[in-house]
């Protein structure tokens, strides 16, 4: 009998309760050992819930209880959760978290203790919700040399974009429209500034190439720039706005951004749309793997929470090894990573054409019927040659990557 501890009974807590007893039966069977939890922590309490006879107040409880072996972080934030699951892990339990925030600032930290301990730090929950992406690349990508990672790590943000595209909305009625829905939060900062998909970016990467790239340190563009003429310039090339969080190996280094890009019906995640996310990983060796599914809610997130419950207690006192070092991983600066780029410049064709010729090179014109601006093209330059080109001209509306 294995007994689990779940710290914080909200959304992602008590989707795990939930899971842990409908699945009984199939969880110990695939398992190969019983599953209890016998501690709910969180500040409330919750009367009349079938969770309410095993909510306690004090995180001292499981921690000098020896017969807790899994304890289950589903708080969120970094404090109190980082000292909760590091006592976790000091006293031997292993520790499943839906942490983003936590496994992307302190992973290797955490990994390691739990390896001294030979006990396991999972956190499948932490990147695309139910999506199964981090036992993946740790287990059956494992041999492959990861050759680029290209995500829709984010649902909020995929929802607004495909609201603006499918019903020509603008971004601010479309985010109220997406909060009055629950889809939002309330504080919608971390999804449509791109923060929520740059630490989910740096954890995979860091995963990947197996060495530490801190979020702080990855280029990240939100989607609150992006208007209506910008979709339909992209409807006008036959692709679509698409935020991504995205790394690929440039010869010894590696790049990592998270940006709006215009992708083409040829694109593998061309059509992931609406709240669902999706990941791209290439591989040196198995080629494109695709990875689909719900990136947030209760039961999705929830049930890769409980696919770590499982793992760990197949792996009690055996620690699952994880390559994630705390040496930096060698980013090439963000000056030197190339793209095409979708350029709108205030002005017409006629105001602008030798100018932009003079400051981009050849660039292809795009024609979206608008006699006030310019868009067009560029062939794949540097983001400094783009700085460069885009300070000299001085009259630039907007620019967007061109993943082609
Ligand atoms: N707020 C996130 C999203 C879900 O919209 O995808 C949790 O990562």
């Amino acid at each position: 009998m294995i007994k689990v501890a779940i710290l914080g009974y909200g959304t992602v807590g008590s989707g795990v309760f939930e899971i842990l007893n409908a699945n009984s039966e199939i969880i110990s069977k695939r398992a190969g050992d019983d599953i209890q939890v016998k501690y709910v922590l969180d500040l409330r309490d919750f009367p009349g819930d079938p969770a309410e006879p095993y909510v306690i107040h004090d995180f001292a409880e499981i921690e000098k209880d020896s017969e807790v072996q899994i304890v289950v972080e589903t708080m969120g934030g970094l404090h109190p959760a980082y000292e909760f699951v590091k006592a976790s892990l000091e006293s031997g339990k292993s520790v499943c978290t839906s942490n983003k925030a936590l496994v992307a600032a302190y992973g290797p930290e955490l990994l390691d203790l739990a390896k001294s301990k030979n006990a396991n730090f999972l956190f499948e929950a932490s990147v695309g919700g139910g999506i199964p992406i981090i036992r993946p690349l740790k287990t059956s990508l494992a041999p492959d040399v990861i050759l680029e990672i290209s995500g829709i790590l984010n649902g909020t943000t995929n929802y607004i974009l495909t609201e603006m595209t499918d019903n020509g909305s603008d971004f601010d009625t479309v985010l109220k429209d997406a909060q009055d829905k629950g889809y939002a939060e309330k504080d919608p900062t971390a999804d449509v500034e791109g923060y929520d998909a740059c630490r989910k970016i740096a954890i995979l990467t860091s995963l990947a190439y197996g060495k530490q790239l801190d979020f702080e340190d990855i280029y990240t563009e939100g989607i609150t720039k992006i208007t209506d003429r910008d979709i339909n310039y992209a409807k006008k090339i036959g692709a679509k706005v698409k935020i991504f969080g995205s790394s690929k190996k440039v010869g010894d280094k590696v790049s990592a951004m998270v940006a709006p890009k215009l992708i083409t019906h040829e694109h593998p995640l061309y059509s992931v749309d609406g709240v669902f996310n999706a990941i791209l990983v290439k591989g040196n060796m198995v080629g494109d793997v695709m990875f689909y599914g719900q990136g947030a809610g209760k039961l999705a997130t929830a049930s890769a929470v409980v696919s770590d419950i499982m793992d760990a207690s197949k792996h009690v006192n055996v620690n699952i090894n994880t390559l994630w070092d705390h040496e930096k991983l060698d980013l090439l600066p963000i000056s030197d990573v190339k793209s095409k780029f979708l350029v709108r410049v205030s002005g017409s064709k006629n105001d602008n054409e030798e100018n932009v010729n003079k400051a981009f090179g050849k660039v292809t014109p795009v024609d979206a019927g608008y006699d006030d601006e310019y868009g067009f093209i560029t062939e794949e330059i540097t983001e400094a040659a783009y700085e460069k080109a885009a300070d000299e001209l001085g009259n630039v509306i907007n620019k967007i990557r061109f993943d082609a």
